[in-house]
This record gives structure tokens, C-alpha cells and sequence, in this order.
């Protein structure tokens, strides 16, 4: 895959937004590096202030370096830029949170920059609190996080686990794949909220006995990203998952299941009230015709008789106030005319077509190459992220629908 195409597409999701990004003194404080660099490929302008204390931990060059912006440490250095800085922003981000600025901000105080940029800024805001659990379990460092979450100041993390110290405990600053998401969302139009969307996602499994069955190489990850960019875009979003080894993603509602029947059950339940399935679930299309209560032995087994599973598609096609249905097809080949003669047969709206032996398409992979074909047209998108990918089908989904 070529690094710098799928950072082009990549920069679909935080281009043009301006963030403000405060790094307090904590030890966390040197993965903000990171968070910085991955923000910078999203598209975004990253401005970073650091206190004096975050200095001891990370130095400004390499957030300089990250950033590709100059990095802010002095209120008097330049007398505006506690009033000019946050109001270039369309978020501000302080990551890692302390103790200390969490408290200070709560109580009114500026006596440094990111303090008095913080009394000057109006916008949406997001912490990432970070430190060792008994500052964190303190009362009144408590009472000034909840005060300022009762403000509306978004709170993310901190996590349970081995802390710097040495200490277990809650603490932790959420890990930077978690920041990114909260940063997408909180930055996301919010075009859907007016959806309740379904979506399935990953594999399931057809059992021949306790131990064993058949599936397939869905990893889930084409599902989960259409999931939360839903979630992220305001829409009520239900995530009927088969097996993955991925992250729940926050904020839906989120079932699990394993065979193509309980797919269908959820799918089923789930879409009386919905406006939009989208099925990017890898459902089986077959499985053992028996299936054993115990394993069978391995002498007996010399031939396979199988048989097809539920077709989750047209069962909901023929419901009477059936949702708006996007499906996908998976194909080795560039057969195209396959997917379009399946969305007319599944009476399906869109339907999305990928060829999963392209290279960077398809199975386990974080990018794809996909077709969105609905009953008027066809768009060929460029290779993308699986996130850009589940934008791109979003916005499709709301052309076609108006
Ligand atoms: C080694 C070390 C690690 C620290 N880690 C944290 C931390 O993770 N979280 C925190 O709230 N304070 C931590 N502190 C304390 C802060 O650095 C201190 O409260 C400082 O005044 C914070 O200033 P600031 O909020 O202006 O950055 C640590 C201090 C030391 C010496």
C-alpha cells in the first residue's frame, strides 16, 4: 500500500479544523508526541501550549517537530496569544490533564498560558485526566473534575492498570487510538442524528460439533469503523457483532453474537424501528447440514454434508417497513456486474463492492478499495482507511437518499 495515498485520504476526516492541543505536566505527557503526529496526518492544524511543568517530560522541539507548528510555553511572550490562540480553535484538547490545571481551571485561575487560554476559550473542550489513583481518588481533586464535567467539558479517561509508579490503580491516560476517536466525534457534522442505524459486522460461525466450524477470514473492522463513524455523525447506532478480536467501540449499543441464526434473531429485533441496516457482516453462507452435541470423532468424519444458512438480506427486504438496506460484496475479481445483479435481487438500496484480492483491500487490513453502486450509479473510490471508507458511505447514503 503507498504511505502517502492513504495519508491523502486519510486527511478527509480532520482537514481544515484548527486544535488547540495543552500538555500539562504528567508523565503521559511524552505520548502526546504521537498524538500530535496522528492528528497532523488527519488533516488537522495542530497548535500545542505546554506548561512549564510538561517541559520536564517532553521538550517543545519534538512537539514542534510533530506539530510542524511552533510550540507556545511563555504567556508574555507574545502578549495576544492568550486570546488569539483560542479563538483560532475548533477544539481544544488538554491531554495529559493534571491534578494541577484540572483544579486550577475549575477554581478560575490563570497564572500561565494554557490556564488563561483556557479562561478565554468558549469552545468545546476535552481532558484527559492522567496521574497516580490517590491524587485522582482525592476528594477535592474530584469535586473539580465533576464540576467541570457538569459544565460540559468532556472527560476522557483515565484508565485502569500499572501506573507509572509502579502502583495499580485508575490513572492511566486513555491510550491515543481512544483520544483520536473522541477528537473525530466531538468534530463530526452531524448529519445522522435524525438515523437509527443498524450495522453488523465481522464473521460468524456454523458448528459441525462443540469444537469445531466453519467461517471465514472477516476480521470486523470494515463494520466497527462504519459503527462509530454513525455514532459519530449523531446517529442511534446498534452494532450486531459476530466474533473479532476488536475493541467494543463506546457509546452504542453493542450485541454480540456467533451463528448466522443469531444474527438473524438480532438483526430481526433490532430493525422494527430502524431507518438504515447496514449488513458488512461476513455471514456464512453454508454450514454442516448436523450439527453434533459432541465432538466427533476424527475417523468418522470422511465427507462434509452442508447446507445454506439463513439469508439475513432478504428476509429483511421483504419486511413490510424494511429500513433503507446497504449490503456488501466481497469478490476475488473485479466483477462489478455480480454486485449489481445482487442489490437488485436482495431488493437491497446500495450495496458496496470490494475485491478483496487487491492489495490493501478486503480481510484484516486497515484500508480498502471499495464501488458504492446504488440503483443510479456507480462511484470507484481511490484505496482509503476504513474509516474514510465508512464516511465516503455515509455521505452516499444520505445522496441517495435525498
Ligand atoms: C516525576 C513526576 C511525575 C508527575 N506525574 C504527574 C501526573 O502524571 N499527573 C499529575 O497530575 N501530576 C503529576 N506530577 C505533578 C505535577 O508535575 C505538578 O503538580 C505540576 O505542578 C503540574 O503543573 P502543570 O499542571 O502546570 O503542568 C508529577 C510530578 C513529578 C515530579
Amino acid at each position: 500500500m503507498k504511505n502517502s495515498l492513504l495519508k491523502k485520504q486519510r486527511k478527509i476526516q480532520l482537514k481544515n479544523k484548527t486544535i488547540l492541543l495543552g500538555i500539562s505536566g504528567g508523565v503521559a505527557a511524552y505520548k502526546t508526541v504521537e498524538l500530535a503526529r496522528r492528528l497532523k496526518d488527519e488533516g488537522a492544524s495542530v497548535i500545542v501550549i505546554m506548561t512549564d511543568a510538561a517541559r520536564n517530560f517532553v521538550t517543545p522541539l519534538s512537539l514542534e517537530v510533530a506539530s510542524q507548528n511552533k510550540v507556545h510555553c511563555s504567556l508574555f511572550e507574545d502578549p495576544m496569544a492568550h486570546i488569539n490562540l483560542p479563538a483560532s480553535a475548533d477544539l481544544m484538547v488538554i491531554a495529559p490533564a493534571t491534578a494541577n490545571i484540572i483544579s486550577k481551571f475549575a477554581n478560575g485561575i490563570a497564572d500561565d498560558l494554557l490556564s488563561t487560554c483556557l479562561l478565554s476559550y468558549s469552545g468545546k473542550l476535552i481532558i484527559a485526566p492522567s496521574m497516580n489513583w490517590k491524587m485522582y481518588e482525592n476528594r477535592i481533586f474530584q469535586s473539580n473534575l465533576k464540576k467541570l464535567v457538569s459544565l460540559g467539558i468532556i472527560q476522557t479517561g483515565p484508565e485502569k492498570g500499572v501506573l507509572a509508579c509502579g502502583e495499580e490503580g485508575i490513572g492511566r491516560m486513555s491510550e491515543i487510538p481512544d483520544l483520536i476517536e473522541i477528537i473525530r466525534s466531538t468534530l463530526s457534522k452531524k448529519d445522522l442524528k435524525e438515523e437509527s442505524i443498524v450495522v453488523t459486522a465481522g464473521p460468524t460461525r456454523e458448528y459441525l460439533d462443540p469444537v469445531r466450524f466453519i467461517s471465514n477470514r472477516s476480521s470486523g473492522k470494515m463494520g466497527y469503523a462504519l459503527a462509530r463513524a454513525a455514532r459519530n455523525r449523531g446517529a442511534k447506532v446498534t452494532l450486531i457483532s459476530g466474533p473479532t478480536a476488536l475493541k467494543t467501540p463506546d457509546g452504542l449499543n453493542f450485541i454480540r453474537v456467533e451463528t448466522t441464526d443469531e444474527m438473524m434473531i438480532a438483526v430481526k429485533k433490532n430493525t422494527t424501528n430502524t431507518t438504515v441496516l447496514i449488513m458488512a457482516a461476513a455471514v456464512s453462507d453454508f454450514g454442516p447440514a448436523k450439527r453434533s452435541e459432541v465432538k466427533i470423532a476424527k475417523a468418522k468424519i470422511t465427507s462434509l454434508d452442508l447446507r445454506q444458512t439463513t439469508d439475513i438480506i432478504s428476509e429483511i427486504s421483504r419486511s413490510a417497513q424494511r429500513p433503507f438496506i446497504i449490503g456488501f460484496a466481497a469478490e476475488t475479481g473485479k466483477n462489478i456486474s455480480r454486485a449489481v445483479e445482487k442489490m437488485k435481487k436482495k431488493n437491497m438500496d446500495m450495496i458496496v463492492f470490494n475485491d478483496v484480492t487487491e492489495p490493501g483491500a478486503g480481510f484484516e487490513v486497515d484500508t480498502n478499495r471499495v464501488v458504492i453502486i446504488n440503483r443510479k450509479k456507480k462511484n470507484r473510490l481511490a484505496l482509503m482507511s476504513k474509516d474514510a471508507v465508512a464516511d465516503a458511505i455515509l455521505d452516499s447514503f444520505i445522496k441517495t437518499k435525498t
